[in-house]
C-alpha cells in the first residue's frame, strides 16, 4: 500500500483556485479497482479529489488523497427519442456535454462549460441557464468509503435541490460516485431551451433564429467567457457563494429600498437572489486585497490573481459577507467546499 501512494504531491495542478498545497500522500485511480484498493488499504479519513473545481484548500493535506481518473463515456441503451449514456466519473463534464453535441445528443447544452468532473456533478446538483443536473440524471454509481461496495442511487433518493443532494447532506463523504447515467434526447427529438433571457439576446446576436443544440452550447459558451474567468488563466472556483434564498416578507423589505433588485421564484413564499448584484452593490466587483480579488466581471467569483494562498481567498470571502450583511441584512454562505 505505501508504495500506492506518492508523498508530498503539490495540489496545485489539481484545483481550479491554483493554490499550491501539499498533499502528505497522493494517489490517482484510473480504475474501480484501483479505487477499491486505496480506500481499503490506506488508514484513517480519505481525501476524494475529483475536478477540483469547487473547493478552497487553504492547509496541507494530511489524509490520504484519492484522485478520481475514472474514463469512459458510452451509450447503454438507446431508442428512437432517448439515449441513455454512462459517463465515468472522472471524466471532465465540459468534454462530456462536447461529446454529446458532437453526438446530437441534447440536454446538457445549457451546462455548457461548467468546470468539473462528471462524477461530482450530483454532488451540488451543478446548474445553469436554467437547466440542472437533476433535469437529466437517471442514475449514479458509488462506492463506499467503507467497504468498497458499488450502490446504484436513482433520481430519487439523490434528493436533488438547489446545488444540493443526499451527498451534501445525510451521506456526505460515504461514497465516492465512480459513474453518472444522464438520459439524453435524440436527433428530432430535442427540447431546447432558451428561457435563460441572455440565450436568446445571445442567439439573436449570433444570427440565429432556429437554435440546434449546438447552437445553444455555443451562445452559453460565449456567454460565460464573457464574464467568467478561464481557471486556466486566472485562479478561481466558479461563483464562489450560493444565491442566498429568502423568505417572501424579507425579500419584499428590501424592495422598498432597493426595487431595482433582480429576484425568482424559488418555491412558495422564498425568493431568490443573486448574491453576485448584493456584492456588487456592495461596490466590491474589481477589490483586491493583494492577490485575493472579487472578479471584475462577475463579482460572485473570487479570483486568484497569482499567489493567494487559500487563506487569503477564505479571508477576502469573510469581508465580502460581512460588507453583505452590514449592508443588506442577508447573510451569504460559500458554495465552495473550504478545507
Ligand atoms: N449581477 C450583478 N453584478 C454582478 C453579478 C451579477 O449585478 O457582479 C446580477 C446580474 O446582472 C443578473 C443577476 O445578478 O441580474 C444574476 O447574475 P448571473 O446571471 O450572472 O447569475 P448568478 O445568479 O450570479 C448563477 C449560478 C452560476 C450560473 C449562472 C447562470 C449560483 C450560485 N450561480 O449565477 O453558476 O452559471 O447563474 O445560470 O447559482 C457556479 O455555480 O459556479 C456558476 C457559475
Amino acid at each position: 500500500m505505501d508504495n500506492l501512494f506518492q508523498k508530498n504531491v503539490s495540489l496545485k495542478p489539481y484545483n481550479t483556485f491554483g493554490i499550491d498545497v501539499k498533499a502528505a500522500q497522493f494517489f490517482s485511480a484510473k480504475t474501480v479497482e484501483d479505487l477499491r484498493e486505496a480506500l481499503l488499504n490506506a488508514p484513517g479519513e480519505k481525501f476524494i479529489l475529483g475536478g477540483g473545481s469547487n473547493m478552497l484548500l487553504t492547509r496541507e493535506i494530511t489524509s490520504p488523497v484519492i484522485h478520481i481518473a475514472l474514463k469512459g463515456i458510452e451509450i447503454i441503451s438507446q431508442t428512437k427519442e432517448k439515449a441513455l449514456v454512462r459517463v465515468a466519473g472522472g471524466e471532465s463534464w465540459h468534454e462530456f456535454v462536447l461529446w454529446a453535441i458532437a453526438n446530437d445528443l441534447g440536454g446538457v447544452e445549457n451546462m455548457s462549460l461548467i468546470p468539473g468532473n462528471t462524477g461530482t456533478a450530483p454532488v451540488q446538483n451543478i446548474g445553469a441557464y436554467g437547466v440542472e443536473l437533476k433535469d437529466v440524471f437517471h442514475s449514479c454509481e458509488a462506492m463506499s468509503v467503507s467497504t468498497g461496495d458499488l450502490r446504484t442511487f436513482t433520481l430519487e433518493e439523490c434528493q436533488f435541490g438547489y446545488r444540493d443532494s443526499i451527498f451534501k447532506r445525510e451521506i456526505k463523504g460515504q461514497y465516492v460516485i465512480t459513474s453518472v447515467t444522464m438520459e439524453l434526447t435524440t436527433k428530432g427529438h430535442h427540447k431546447i431551451n432558451t428561457a435563460y433571457g441572455a440565450i436568446t439576446n445571445e442567439l439573436e446576436r449570433m444570427g440565429i433564429n432556429n437554435p440546434e443544440i449546438g447552437d445553444v452550447s455555443r451562445a452559453v459558451i460565449a456567454i460565460r467567457q464573457s464574464k467568467l474567468p478561464d481557471p486556466a488563466q486566472l485562479g478561481n472556483s466558479g461563483s464562489f457563494f450560493k444565491n442566498p434564498i429568502l423568505p417572501k416578507a424579507t425579500f419584499e423589505k428590501l424592495l422598498e429600498n432597493s426595487p431595482e433588485l433582480p429576484h425568482y421564484p424559488a418555491g412558495t413564499d422564498m425568493v431568490k437572489v443573486p448574491a453576485g448584484w448584493l456584492i456588487d452593490q456592495c461596490g466590491l466587483k474589481g477589490y483586491r486585497e493583494g492577490d485575493a480579488g472579487v472578479h471584475e466581471k462577475q463579482a460572485l467569483v473570487l479570483v486568484n490573481h497569482g499567489n493567494a494562498s487559500g487563506s487569503d481567498i477564505l479571508r477576502l470571502s469573510r469581508y465580502v459577507q460581512e460588507k453583505v450583511q452590514q449592508t443588506y441584512g442577508i447573510s451569504i454562505t460559500p458554495e465552495v467546499n473550504i478545507f
